[in-house]
């Protein structure tokens, strides 16, 4: 028997009983923030038209945005770059006056003590907008794995002595994390962790980020590179490849359409498993707020604390200032 012997409710009385018995705990400290960097101008920032509170800055707006983040609670940024031009290798990526580069060092000497992360991937970088060197086959474009991978290392150990803490390959070459690892460690670089984004899926829900970042590819599509969202094992067998090349930590991405396959990256691997909600999910719930439809701050926590109970233990998200100030 169990009702009325159970009732499920007496431990939904009041919210100090809500709270004892609470199962996940969302923490500012678990929080992200993304930057998109201009390099140029003084004094520049834009608002991109489809994520309402993101801006394009340029390194001295980037200071003023960590330091009033700071303030919030968010002490972890994660920077993408707008370079000022663009090439077939995207060379950019790897110059030590790059826009990433000029930002990180802003950003370090504004606050000494937090965590920078570098996103590494070409896509901003080149003129075609793929994520490394582009190969055309005549029915379609993909791009030359083992030809990028230099390229991929090379940006990352600029990142690295431009003051990035911690690496991020987001470009999904195979065996990128194994040819970083091997650069930064030659370059003396061996205490900097690598966050792989493993498990990162062909997704519509990029849309915004490639408004903001200006990275959309011009021909093609991120197929012959990026995951097939119809597919489950093959993101634990790019978890596993990951770690088994060096990766520290490892991210799913996007996370909304894809918490079961956070959970189970989580049960099977053993590093730190970070999450990406990205532009599209901001954006939906931005653009349903404004039209008044639900309630902002309310389904902004419930997705985040969904993307944690999940698995996740790092989230990347636009959503940082915002969720830090309400957790406290
Ligand atoms: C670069 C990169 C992308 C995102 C992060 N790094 C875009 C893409 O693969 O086209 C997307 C992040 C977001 O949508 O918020 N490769």
């Amino acid at each position: 028997m169990t009702f009325p012997l159970h009732r499920p409710r007496r431990l939904r009385r009041d919210a100090s009983m809500r709270r004892l018995v609470r199962e996940t705990e969302l923490q500012k400290n678990d929080l992200v923030l993304p930057l998109f960097v201009r390099a140029g101008q003084k004094g520049y920032r834009k608002e991109i038209g489809s994520m309402p509170g993101v801006f394009q800055l340029s390194p001295d707006e980037i200071e003023r945005e960590v330091v009033g983040a700071r303030e919030d609670g968010v002490t972890s940024f994660i920077l993408f770059g707008l370079p000022t031009a663009k090439d077939a290798t995207g060379s950019e990526a790897w110059s030590p006056d790059g826009a990433v580069q000029q930002g990180l060092r802003v950003a370090r000497k504004a606050l000494p003590d937090a965590t920078l992360i570098a996103d590494v991937c070409l896509c901003e970088y080149t003129d075609h907008g793929h994520c490394g060197i582009l190969e055309d086959r005549g029915t379609h474009v993909t791009v030359k794995n083992d030809a990028t991978l230099p390229l991929l290392a090379k940006a990352a150990v600029s990142l690295a002595q431009a003051g990035a803490d911690v690496i991020a390959p987001s470009d999904m070459m195979d065996g990128r994390v194994l040819a970083i690892r091997k650069a930064l460690d030659e370059a003396g670089l061996h205490d900097h962790p690598i966050l792989s984004y493993a498990v990162k899926y062909a997704s519509g829900f990029y849309g915004p980020f490639r408004d903001a970042a200006e990275s959309a590819p011009k021909k093609g599509d991120r197929a012959t590179y990026q995951m097939d969202p119809a597919n489950a094992r093959e993101a634990l067998r790019e978890a596993q490849l990951d770690v088994d090349e060096g990766a520290d930590m490892i991210m799913v991405k996007p996370a909304l359409a894809y918490l079961d396959i956070i959970r189970r990256v989580k049960e099977t691997t053993l590093v730190p498993l970070a999450a990406y909600n990205v532009s599209g999910e901001y954006s939906m719930i931005k653009a349903a707020a404004q039209k008044g439809w639900i309630d902002e701050q309310r389904v902004m926590l419930e997705v985040l604390t969904g993307i944690k109970r999940a698995g996740a233990d790092i989230i990347l998200t636009y959503f940082a200032r915002d969720a830090a100030k309400r957790l406290g």
